[in-house]
């Protein structure tokens, strides 16, 4: 653990109440975790052990996707919001092996993932990175901020990997996406997984209801049907809205499909 006691992020830790962004680390085989959150990621792993294969799931998704905008898309400019803990092959690390030049901007409001942000500022001399501490529903914000790295009159792919299940009020959740989808230009694109209690996800309720018991922030699940309202008025590309390990899987893997929905979209 990085220890810088005293500072105003470190105080914001609060190492006592599982936090996702540790948990989630922790599922990832991380190291960047209290007692508390290893203790919760245990129990849900019991009730739900499918929750390591989501995680991981949704990281190699996120590999693909930006291999795809970095590479044959000729994207070179990404909004990382709900980034996470660095872990390996973060954004800029997969978007500027294939393109130096990319530019990303971190978003994330745990105060811990501010604490390691340094890891994720590790940008190419052609490119660049950088990171807001900004609640996703603070899209003045984020736009703001990010309007420092990034020029938002070019092609903008805003990713939204695992946290719009974190905003539990769907109309609040579609304000968000068309607010950050409104402010790019045709040629953007979004990139967006969400857990689901489909595609095998029933075993999940007692998981999630135990962690809306323990843990923060709270999380919800929705249908395909409600995820697929993210992309209205986007072009999906194939194969669509899957599970987001059936997404262009690489041809040595053998992915099974797993309660995590995923895919890319095009602004027309
Ligand atoms: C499940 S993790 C996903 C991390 C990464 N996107 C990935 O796909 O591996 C969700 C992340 O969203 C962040 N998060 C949750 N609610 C948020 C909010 N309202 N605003 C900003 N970040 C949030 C958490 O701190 C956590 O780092």
């Amino acid at each position: 653990m990085d220890d810088r006691s005293g500072s105003p992020e470190v105080a914001r830790l609060n190492p006592g109440v599982a936090h996702n962004a540790r948990v989630w680390n922790y599922w990832l085989g991380g190291k960047d975790h209290y007692p508390a959150d290893r203790e919760v990621g245990e129990r849900v792993f019991g009730m739900f052990p499918n929750i390591v294969h989501v995680a991981r799931a949704d990281r190699a998704f996120l590999g693909r996707v930006v291999g795809h905008l970095a590479g044959e898309a000729g994207v070179r400019q990404f909004l990382d919001v709900g980034t996470g803990l660095p872990t390996v092959d973060n954004t800029h690390e997969v978007a500027q092996r294939v393109a130096p030049e990319s530019r990303i901007v971190y978003v994330d409001n745990d105060p811990l993932v501010l604490v390691h942000a340094r890891a994720l500022l590790t940008s190419t001399p052609e490119g660049a990175t950088d990171y807001v501490d900004a609640d996703a529903r603070d899209t003045a914000t984020i736009l703001r901020e990010a309007a420092r790295t990034l020029d938002l009159t070019k092609p903008v792919a805003v990713m939204l990997l695992g946290i719009l299940n974190f905003v539990l009020d769907t109309e609040e959740a579609l304000s968000i996406v068309r607010g950050l989808m409104d402010a790019v230009p045709s040629g953007s694109y979004l990139a967006l997984t969400h857990p689901t209690l489909e595609l095998g996800g029933e075993a999940n309720v007692e998981a999630m209801r135990f962690w809306n018991e323990h843990a923060t922030p709270p999380i919800t699940a929705r249908t395909g049907e409600e995820i697929a309202r993210f992309f209205d008025g986007l072009e999906l590309l194939d194969p669509g809205l899957v599970s987001c390990s059936l997404w262009r899987p690489d041809l040595l893997e053998s992915p099974v499909q797993i309660s995590q929905y995923g895919a890319l979209a095009r602004k027309p």
